[in-house]
């Protein structure tokens, strides 16, 4: 393929909230070093991480100016070299941007070739937009949650895209899920993907309805996205010996521990981050990983997309996301998402 002199990015020019903090801009191309692989960007979505990570918030950051985001789906069009990227020219990938350097906001973006998984010809590029981030992680934290034993689990932010996959993935395991979100609305999409058991945290009896759900469905682990004393009340309320693993800060806030929750209920509380579970994770594991997301894709990791948007309103899209995010993904789309 021909590549045009330049091409359009977001560039962030400072990490905060102002509207102005980032514009668009026309960028060069620069040579590919071995191993990575130029894509021509067909969707990038926009998650939790993306804005935290735009009002320096999050835990990368990058040197400024940058173009933000950081998942997106796309076409390989070109190799640094190197068995796998040459392997992945011409294919459709799912695709997270380097750890260093510009993200998915633009119309191309260099990346680590092993930082693309090829989705076929089967999935659209839009829910390929989505399949990365949230399925592995989904898939990770069940996965953890079997190892510790758990009968079933507790999540919190529910009815989020992530809290959606769980439900599905846990189904499948046989795994029950108590569902804890805070909306009327939120417990009616979850109903409408066939959850069981939905509380809502704005509820007076919530928590004793926790304490006898939990205990009667064993459910020893939490999938917490929210933080601050949400995290503290579910934790209390769970069996003896139950585990929060916290992988979102949805409220921005501190959790408040209770030393004899730790000492006297033997209550355990630890993190998990996509970003440095990914690297401790064997070759043989992540190509597992792919077919078992291939496979899912269609259903249990199905995305609802609420919008989109082309990349000269990228702004408005992030805009619109952060509005409402319980109604589904918000794409940023450049011309290439409409066959041009
Ligand atoms: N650690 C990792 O490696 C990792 C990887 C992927 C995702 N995540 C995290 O997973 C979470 C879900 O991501 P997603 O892309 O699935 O989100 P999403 O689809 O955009 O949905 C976010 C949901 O959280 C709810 N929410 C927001 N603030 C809340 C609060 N303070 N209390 C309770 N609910 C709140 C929203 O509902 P409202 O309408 O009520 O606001 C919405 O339903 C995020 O925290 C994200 O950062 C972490």
């Amino acid at each position: 393929m021909n590549l045009p002199q330049t091409y359009k990015a977001l560039e962030l020019r400072e990490y905060s909230e102002n509207r102005n903090r980032a514009v668009l801009v026309e960028k060069k191309f620069r040579p590919l070093k071995k191993g990575e692989v130029l894509i021509r960007i067909h969707s990038a979505s926009i998650n939790p991480s993306d804005l935290m990570f735009l009002r320096g918030l999050y835990g990368i950051k990058k040197k400024l100016p940058v173009v933000p985001g950081f998942e997106a789906s796309g076409v390989v069009v070109a190799s640094g070299g190197g068995l796998y990227g040459n392997y992945l020219k011409g294919k459709n990938v799912a695709c997270t941007a380097p750890g260093r350097g510009d993200g998915v906001y633009a119309e191309y973006m260099i990346t680590d070739a092993f930082s693309c998984l090829s989705i076929g010809s089967q999935l659209s590029l839009e829910q390929g937009a989505c399949l990365y981030v949230n399925p592995i992680t989904a898939i990770a934290m069940v996965e953890q949650a079997q190892k510790y034993g758990a009968k079933a689990l507790v999540q919190t932010a529910a009815a989020s895209a992530l809290g959606k996959m769980v439900v599905g993935i846990a189904a499948k395991k046989g795994m029950k899920v108590i569902n804890v979100v805070r909306k009327p609305e939120q417990e009616a999409a979850l109903k409408a993907i066939g959850a069981e058991h939905i509380l809502n945290s704005e509820a007076s009896n919530f928590e004793r309805q926790l304490r006898v759900l939990s205990n009667e469905l064993k459910a020893t682990v939490c999938l917490d996205a929210v933080a601050g004393e949400l995290t503290t009340k579910v934790l209390l309320a769970m069996p003896y010996g139950s585990r929060c693993i916290v992988y979102g800060a949805l409220s921005e806030k501190e959790i408040p521990l209770h030393a004899g929750m730790l000492i006297f209920q033997d209550k355990k509380l630890e993190g998990f981050w996509l970003s440095t579970w990914v690297p401790q994770q064997s070759p043989y594991k992540i190509w597992k990983l792919s077919g078992e997301l291939r496979a899912l894709a269609k259903k249990e990791l199905k995305t609802d997309i609420a919008a989109k948007f082309p990349l000269e309103k990228a702004v408005e899209a992030i805009e619109d996301y952060a509005a409402n995010m319980t109604r589904g993904k918000v794409l940023i789309q450049p011309p290439f998402a409409e066959g041009k």
